[in-house]
Parts: C-alpha cells; structure tokens; sequence
C-alpha cells in the first residue's frame, strides 16, 4: 500500500453498552481480529464502562481506549464531569472532541473545542478532532467553508509539534446514523481538503502524519472504497461499532488494505 500513515480503526460506542456488556463485546472483537496486524484499533465506550473494556483487553497489543468527551481543567466544581487525568488512569489514549453530537445536542463551541483539543494535548490524550457539514449546509454548498471555519477555530494555538499527534475525522452529519454514506469520492475530495488545511496550518510534513479517519454509516459493505483512497486514514465507525461482526469485518478490511 501506498499510504505511509497507519490505519485506525476507531468504534464510537457513543451512549450504548452498559459495563455488564462491554467485557463480553470488546472479547468477541478480540477474537475474532486477534491476527490483524499492521493497523490500529480504537474502541471508545461511554465512561461508566471503560473500566470493563479494560480488564477485558488486558494483554491486547495494537487495540486501543478512548474516551467520548472529558473536560478541560484539572479538577473542582464541575459537577459530572471527568477529567483528562481521570481517563489517563484508567489507560485511557484518544478523545473523541467535537463531534457533531456534542456541538447540536450540548451546545459546544467552536471555541470550547479548541479549549479541549489543546487540553487534551498537554495531557497526553490524542483528540480526535471531529468536523463535518449539515445536509442543508452541503446543499446550500457551504461544506468547504464549515469544515474550514471548524478546523482552522479547533486548531487555534497548536503548535507543529503537537500538531503531528493529532487525528481528524470528518463526519459529514447526514451521514451520521442515516445509512446514507458519503461516496468514497465525496469523501476523498473532503480529505484531500482537509489534508491541504493542515499543511496551510501545520507544513507538509506535520500534515503528511496527522490521520484522517471518515465517520459516517461506515460498514463493511463500504469500507474497502472509502478505506482505499489516498487521505481516508480510518473509520470513526458509531452503529456497526457495536456489533462485533460488522466491526472486525472492518478492520479486517483495514488490514487486507495495509497489507
Ligand atoms: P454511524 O456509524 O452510526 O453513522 O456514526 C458515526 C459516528 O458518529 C461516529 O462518531
């Protein structure tokens, strides 16, 4: 394969699998992609049952916890909130910010986002910096200008350096639990966007590391066309995320591409 970045797998869980779940969900993932290799794998249940997810990849090489939000201050009076601290402890590695969720249902501003990818940053936490139009901005012919307004305000600060750790992922939003996929064309003519934001923003060689993961109703069925273009570095995967089959069938696909 031609693509130097490695691919990442990503399962957004998002406000499903319960803890009692989760251990026996991450051990049928696990045995059924024990012998892919050559790619990373990242599964981000809901708080309550990342400690679960834990106990049941101990000893898993190449499979990594992530967290679904977190707040960006140490600690004090923020009352159900969970700190970056909290997540490292519990072998947390990625944060999923910005998703498109989080900005209709609770409110996040471009700015507080930019607050929590730096946070995020000088924590040690990979974010995952989400972005994406609406159907009615993409009709309206405004996804370039969203997804730029949304980049350029989230990575406000960052410096080139940090910049290399970083992962993003599209999302256009009438993709999100629709079933209604962007094309494999739609979306690499987004990436290749996104990918030359970064070098305006970062330098070629920064940009050339950063991944670009595609979320969006993404299933096997899809995978291998969207995985196989040029700046379509992973999946951010919600609903097939949360069956097992559909996952490793995934990042199985991942796999046969890196090969
Ligand atoms: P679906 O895969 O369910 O469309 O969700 C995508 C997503 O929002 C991942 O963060």
């Amino acid at each position: 394969m031609g693509k130097s970045r490695r691919y990442l797998i990503a399962g957004n869980w998002k406000m499903n699998i319960p803890s009692s779940d989760a251990g026996q969900l991450i051990a049928d993932i696990v045995a059924k992609i024990a012998n892919v290799t050559k790619m990373d794998v990242l599964v981000c249940p809901p708080f309550t049952s990342i400690h679960s997810a834990k106990n049941a990849l101990a000893g898993m090489a190449g499979i990594f916890l992530g967290a679904q939000n977190f707040y960006p201050e140490k600690n004090g009076a923020y009352t159900g909130e969970i700190s970056a601290v909290m997540l490292r402890e519990l072998g947390v590695s990625h944060v999923i910010v910005g998703h498109s969720e989080r900005r209709i249902h609770f409110s996040e501003s471009d700015k507080f986002i930019n607050s929590k990818v730096r946070y995020a940053l000088a924590s040690n936490l990979i974010p995952i910096l989400c972005v994406g139009e609406t159907a009615d901005q993409r009709k309206k012919g405004e996804e370039l200008a969203v997804v730029t307004s949304q980049l350029r305000s989230g990575l406000g600060g960052i410096s080139q350096a940090d910049a290399k750790k970083l992962t993003v992922a599209y999302e256009p939003v009438w993709a999100i639990g629709t079933g209604e996929t962007a094309t494999a064309e739609v979306a690499q003519v987004m990436h290749a966007f996104i990918r030359n934001l970064l070098v305006d923003l970062f330098g070629q060689k920064a940009a050339s590391t950063v991944k670009i993961l595609y979320g969006g109703s993404m299933r096997p069925d899809n995978a291998k066309d969207l995985l196989g273009q040029d700046d379509i570095d992973g999946g951010l995967i919600g609903g097939a995320s949360l069956q097992a089959g559909l996952f490793a069938d995934v990042v199985k696909i991942a796999g046969e591409l890196a090969d």
